[in-house]
């Protein structure tokens, strides 16, 4: 059995990260194969939305592998955590949507792999933290980068310091998660958010990616000349024409994808 599997279904692909034992950890074997998984989608053009979840009930994923970690030397983790940020930054820039669906822990590199995708959402049983330095260290699969850029450095510090798990129901309201939903019904819940992106503009939900993502690296000049460019881009296509008409003949606009 794959410890990474993937399924797709015409343009929505599902990753399920399989290890549910060790509650999914993250060892040296599952950052390669989701790295082969991420590979496939890339050249999958026909794919809009990833959707990532763990195995079983229990946990999303409970963080790098401990047992793995413990005999490293410090060569040998720089080697492994440089792995998990190239993957994880590779998940980060695939043009699908990328969502988390949180069906129990993340935590540590589980949380920071959550944070890589686009949007996150939870049952509002799991638990969420970055419980690094009660081990030690500090998240290192670009958690305290990210986090920083998702809650600012007041909120990452108050995670990140106390390495404390927060409930589901924090997690929204800091604005880590975008909804939550009890377990039975969380496939229905991202179901629901998943069709509302397919039937958008995918010019437009990939410009507006491309954009956001940009804020974080470029200056306020610069980024506003790419999201110039991005949004005339968008006046190529004939979903813009028809989201205009649509909007001043006041009926719903139905998208095509081009
Ligand atoms: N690595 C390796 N194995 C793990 C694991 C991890 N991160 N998390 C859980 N497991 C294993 C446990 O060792 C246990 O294995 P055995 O059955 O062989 O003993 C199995 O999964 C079930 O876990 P527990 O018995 O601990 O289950 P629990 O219900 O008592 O507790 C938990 C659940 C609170 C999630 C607890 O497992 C836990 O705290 N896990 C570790 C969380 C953590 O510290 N994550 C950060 C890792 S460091 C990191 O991620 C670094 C980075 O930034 C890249």
């Amino acid at each position: 059995m794959e410890l990474v599997e993937l399924k797709i279904d015409k343009d929505v692909a599902l990753i399920t990260i399989n290890r549910e034992k060790a509650l999914n950890a993250l060892n040296s074997e599952v950052l390669n194969q989701l790295e082969r998984v991420i590979a496939q989608i890339e050249q999958t053009t026909s794919i809009r939305v990833v959707i990532l979840t763990g195995a079983g009930s229990k946990a999303f994923v409970a963080g790098a592998d401990i047992s793995e970690m413990v005999k490293f030397t410090p060569i040998q983790a720089r080697r492994f955590l440089k792995t998990g940020q190239k993957v994880l930054q590779r998940l980060s820039k695939l043009t699908p949507v990328t969502i988390a669906k949180i069906n129990g822990f993340a935590l540590g590199g589980g949380l920071e792999l959550a944070l890589a995708c686009d949007l996150r959402f939870a049952a509002t049983t799991a638990k969420l933290g970055l419980p690094e330095v009660t081990l030690g260290l500090i998240p290192s699969f670009g958690g305290t980068q990210r986090i920083t850029k998702i809650l600012g450095p007041s909120l990452a510090k108050q995670i990140v310091l106390f390495g404390e798990m927060v409930s589901a129901q924090r997690a929204k309201d800091l604005g880590i998660v975008m909804d939550i939903g009890e377990s039975a019904n969380l496939d229905l819940l991202v179901e629901k958010y998943v069709q509302k992106l397919l039937k958008l503009p995918p010019v437009a939900i990939d410009a507006a990616k491309i954009s956001i993502d940009a804020a974080s690296y470029l200056d306020l000049e610069t980024g506003q000349e790419l999201e110039v460019n991005l949004a005339a881009n968008c006046f190529s296509t004939e979903d813009l024409k028809e989201g205009m008409n649509a909007f001043l003949e006041k009926r719903a606009a139905t998208f095509k994808g081009n």
